[in-house]
């Protein structure tokens, strides 16, 4: 008889965004001809950078002549990729990263879900509440918890990113394995200094444990004092493996690039007791799994470090950011609360006494706008909005006038 792998029905019924999805579907259909602007799923509105265009374009060139077709290329990603990326987004901030130590993939959400493979089923996990699903929800598939009871799996170490700790969560007070952080942060937007990261870095040195940095949204920074990557803190090289993506940074979305950072140091236990490299496991895994991102989309991505794709993607991240700016600004005059915006694509809003999803509903309802509701992200996330920033200026702008005059 073939049986199921039952961690599956511990799940919450879906996937947070495609529910999201259906309920607006099924507001659509009842509400023919509505207008409707969408400021939940965080996916970028604006086309990719010339620069990368002109690289897709040569590329797939390159591809239709016999002379220089590609076929299988490096599962890790090809040479000119990694070595952009490790000169470009580590090097050139003082972060000792070698290409050989950069793992291109179609994406963030892919690698950060893939990555608790490589790990014991026993680990103890330290994740954030709020927190992005796809941490959570893929070790709920590999049965690293137990039930779903009151709003949270048993088993996790949840990581309590409040008001009070100004969403840093602090550290766990129960021994932890593997620790997901994101800066800046989805859900809140909230981001991290060097010395805050320290600390945790820190903490997985002296506890033998082991951080994933997500670093998706490391292109809004604007307050150079922050951190770009876990990399810039001494140590990290050691117990931490990053994550980034190209989707939030230049508009790769639909294209589809990725990459994560696995340094050859970084290291993990086996039952006895031995020290064992992650670099080679993870590797072992990609190449098992993984035959590599397509030769023109690898172009494309390479082409944010010209120096032309470099000023574009700072265009388009300040686009983006000009509408956080807005956000905030109407959500603050309309007396919410919020955090972030202002350091990324992201405002996480202070519903004021409202529950989540039912303020989502009323401004689906009332303004037509499409919002997050907090309560998807996690227990702490009741009673809070997401409103993202990845929309165009004209309808941000409606957005707001709509989410205005419906408050009244
Ligand atoms: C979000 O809205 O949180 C993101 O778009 C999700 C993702 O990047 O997968």
């Amino acid at each position: 008889m073939i049986t199921i792998n039952e961690n599956y029905l511990k799940l919450q019924a879906s996937y947070l965004f495609s529910d999201i999805a259906k309920r607006v579907a099924a507001f659509q259909q009842n509400n023919p001809g509505r207008d409707i602007i969408k400021l939940g799923i965080g996916d970028v509105t604006r086309p990719l950078p010339p620069a990368c265009v002109e690289a897709l374009h040569a590329a797939t060139d390159e591809m239709a002549n016999e002379a220089t077709f590609r076929g299988y290329g490096p599962e890790q990603g090809y040479a000119f990729l990694r070595e952009a990326i490790a000169e470009n987004d580590f090097r050139s901030r003082g972060a000792d990263i070698a290409a050989d130590e950069i793992f291109v993939s179609d994406g963030a959400k892919c690698d950060t879900g893939n990555i608790q493979e490589i790990f014991a089923t026993e680990v103890k996990i330290a994740i954030p509440d709020p927190v992005y699903p796809v941490y959570l929800d893929t070790n709920v598939m590999a049965g690293r918890t137990g039930a779903f009871a009151d709003g949270r799996y048993q088993g996790i170490c949840y990581l309590d990113s409040v008001k009070g700790n100004n969403f840093v969560p602090d550290l766990p007070t129960q021994p932890v394995d593997l620790i997901y952080l994101c800066f800046p942060n989805n859900p809140t937007g909230s981001t991290i200094t060097k010395e805050q990261l320290k600390t945790w870095v820190d903490y997985a040195r002296s506890n033998k444990a082991l951080i994933l940095f997500d670093a998706a949204y490391e292109a809004f920074i604007r307050d150079e004092s922050l951190p770009r990557s876990i990399y810039e803190v001494e140590g990290a090289r050691e117990v931490a493996i990053e994550f980034r993506s190209f989707s939030k940074t230049a508009g790769f979305t639909g294209t589809r690039c990725a990459y994560t950072v696995v340094p050859k140091e970084c290291a993990a236990f086996d039952s006895a007791g031995n020290k064992q490299l992650l670099h080679p496991l993870w590797n072992r895994r990609h190449c098992t799994k993984f035959n590599g991102v397509s030769y023109p989309i690898q172009k494309a991505a390479a082409a944010v470090y010209s120096d032309a794709g470099k000023r574009q993607v700072r265009e388009l991240t300040d686009y983006y950011l000009r509408n956080a700016v807005l956000i905030k600004k109407e959500m603050t005059a309309l007396g919410f609360v919020s955090v972030g915006g202002d350091n990324s694509p992201y405002i996480w809003i202070d519903g004021q006494g409202r529950d989540s999803w039912e303020f989502f509903d009323m401004l689906l309802n009332k303004a037509g706008v499409v919002c997050t509701p907090g309560a998807g992200f996690g227990k702490c996330g009741q009673g809070y909005i997401r409103l993202s920033a990845f929309n165009s200026h004209e309808n941000v702008i409606k957005a707001m006038e709509r989410i205005s005059q419906a408050l009244q």
